[in-house]
C-alpha cells in the first residue's frame, strides 16, 4: 500500500473475523514497530506479543473496554516501556508512540486492523497487563493492540481543518 493511502485510510478496527492472524504477519508488524525513530536512537520498548485465546480472553477482562475487543482479536502486541533504555529521560513515551503508529500502519497495510488501547497512565490496565503477560515491575506497559482482520472496513475520513494551521505566524489566516 502506498505511504499516503496507508496513512489516509487508516482507522481503528474494534470487530474482528475468526481468520488466524500468521506468525509471518506478526513480524512483519514488530518488523515496523522497531523500524520507529526515537529520542537518541533509545529504542525504550519491548513488546510482548500473544496468539494464546485464553490469554487474549483474559486480556478481555483486564482492559475493560466494555465489549468483545479481545474476544474477537486473534492476536495483540503490548507495547512496554523500559525507561533504563532512553536515549534522552523522559522521551520514551513519546518513543512508544512512535512505535505504536507504526504497527498500526504496519498493520492496516497487510489488510488486518488493529485500535490504539490505552494502558499507561489507567493503573487498573496496567495491573491487568502485568497479570495476564507477565510483564515485569521495571518494565511499563504503554500501550495494548488487539490485531485480527477487520470484520467490516470503515470509511476514511478527511480530518484535515484549516482553523489548525496557522502559516507564518499564529495569528494569521488559514491555509485551505
Ligand atoms: C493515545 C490513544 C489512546 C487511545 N485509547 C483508546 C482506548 O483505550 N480504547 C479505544 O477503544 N480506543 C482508543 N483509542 C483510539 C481512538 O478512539 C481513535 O483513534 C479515534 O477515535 C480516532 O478514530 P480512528 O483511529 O478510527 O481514526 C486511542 C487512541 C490513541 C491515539
Amino acid at each position: 500500500m502506498e505511504t499516503m493511502t496507508a496513512i489516509m485510510t487508516r482507522r481503528s478496527i474494534r470487530a474482528f473475523k475468526e481468520t488466524p492472524v500468521s506468525g509471518e504477519q506478526m513480524k512483519t508488524v514488530l518488523e515496523a514497530a522497531m523500524n520507529a525513530p526515537s529520542a537518541g536512537d533509545g529504542r525504550p520498548w519491548h513488546f510482548v506479543v500473544t496468539t494464546t485465546r485464553s490469554q487474549l480472553d483474559a486480556l478481555a477482562d483486564a482492559v475493560d473496554e466494555g465489549n468483545d475487543l479481545f474476544k474477537q482479536a486473534q492476536a495483540a502486541v503490548l507495547i512496554c516501556l523500559d525507561e533504563s533504555l532512553e536515549g534522552f529521560e523522559g522521551f520514551g513515551p513519546q518513543d512508544c508512540s512512535c512505535a505504536a503508529q507504526n504497527l498500526q500502519l504496519a498493520v492496516h497495510d497487510l489488510g488486518l486492523g488493529t485500535v490504539w488501547i490505552a494502558i499507561i497512565n489507567v493503573p487498573p490496565r496496567v495491573a491487568g497487563c502485568r497479570k495476564v503477560l507477565g510483564v515485569p515491575e521495571e518494565m511499563t506497559p504503554f500501550a495494548l493492540f488487539p490485531i485480527g482482520v477487520p470484520r467490516e472496513p470503515l470509511e476514511a475520513e478527511a480530518r484535515y481543518d484549516a482553523a489548525r494551521v496557522h502559516v507564518g505566524e499564529w495569528s494569521n489566516g488559514v491555509m485551505e
